[in-house]
């Protein structure tokens, strides 16, 4: 079973992915550390993740050896990921990577933006999982500050809504629900909640297709 599930920065994707992971007993892949690697490779040599022939040569030979997963989690990073994201020879040197892992045998639980769109439109169950943009930079703020990252709301919403901006408008793979995809609204729901409903969804399209 291939479990899609898309959506926006800090709409809870990351936990409920895990969680269904976990529970079907699948790997799980998250995309966007792909993007924040790129990004993260650039950054820490000096390069910029506006020089597309560079971020492209960097993403075809991606290695993630050596870098930890606080390296990837900063705001400093996670822009730039969604910068060099907006790169079409980025994407399409990253697109085998999260196929592959994909169609392994039993299948596997990929989060992102455009696994239900593009890397797999064939998934069995989708989910564009999001939440009010407050929310979502709250729960940020919230996790940035845990890093020692202090940002003030305010900067952390406008970084939030210039994220959503740029990742649903960029030509290639925008963010979009795909259309045959279940959304779930975790505005206001505990992670325990959010989960849960998560599962349902499956179990229910486990049981229509069975
Ligand atoms: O999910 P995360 O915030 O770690 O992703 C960082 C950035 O990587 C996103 O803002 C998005 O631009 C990009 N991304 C993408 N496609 C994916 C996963 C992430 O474009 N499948």
């Amino acid at each position: 079973m291939i479990i899609a599930v898309d959506g926006p920065l800090a709409a809870g994707k990351g936990t409920i992915s895990k969680a269904l992971a976990e529970f079907y007993g699948l790997p799980h892949m998250d995309t966007g550390k792909l993007y924040r690697g790129v990004a993260y490779r650039l950054l820490s040599t000096g390069l910029s993740p506006q020089d597309a022939e560079t971020a492209a040569k960097v993403a075809r030979s991606l290695s993630m050896d050596g870098i930890e997963d606080a390296d990837l989690r900063t705001a400093q990073v996670g822009a730039a990921a969604s910068v060099v994201a907006a790169n079409q020879a980025v994407r399409q040197a990253l697109f085998d990577l999260q196929r592959n892992f994909a169609l392994q045998a039993g299948g596997a639980v990929l989060d992102g933006r455009d696994i239900g769109t593009v890397v797999c439109p064939e998934a069995d169950v989708k989910l564009y999982v999001s939440a009010s943009p407050e929310e979502r930079a709250r729960r940020r703020q919230t996790e940035l500050e845990a890093l020692g990252e202090v940002i003030s709301f305010e900067a952390m919403l406008a970084q939030t809504l210039e994220r959503d901006a740029r990742d649903s408008g960029r030509a290639d793979a925008p963010l979009r629900p795909a259309e045959d995809s279940h959304l779930l609204d975790t505005t206001g729901l505990s992670i325990e909640a959010a989960v849960d409903k998560a599962r349902l969804i499956v179990e229910q399209v486990r049981l229509a297709k069975s």
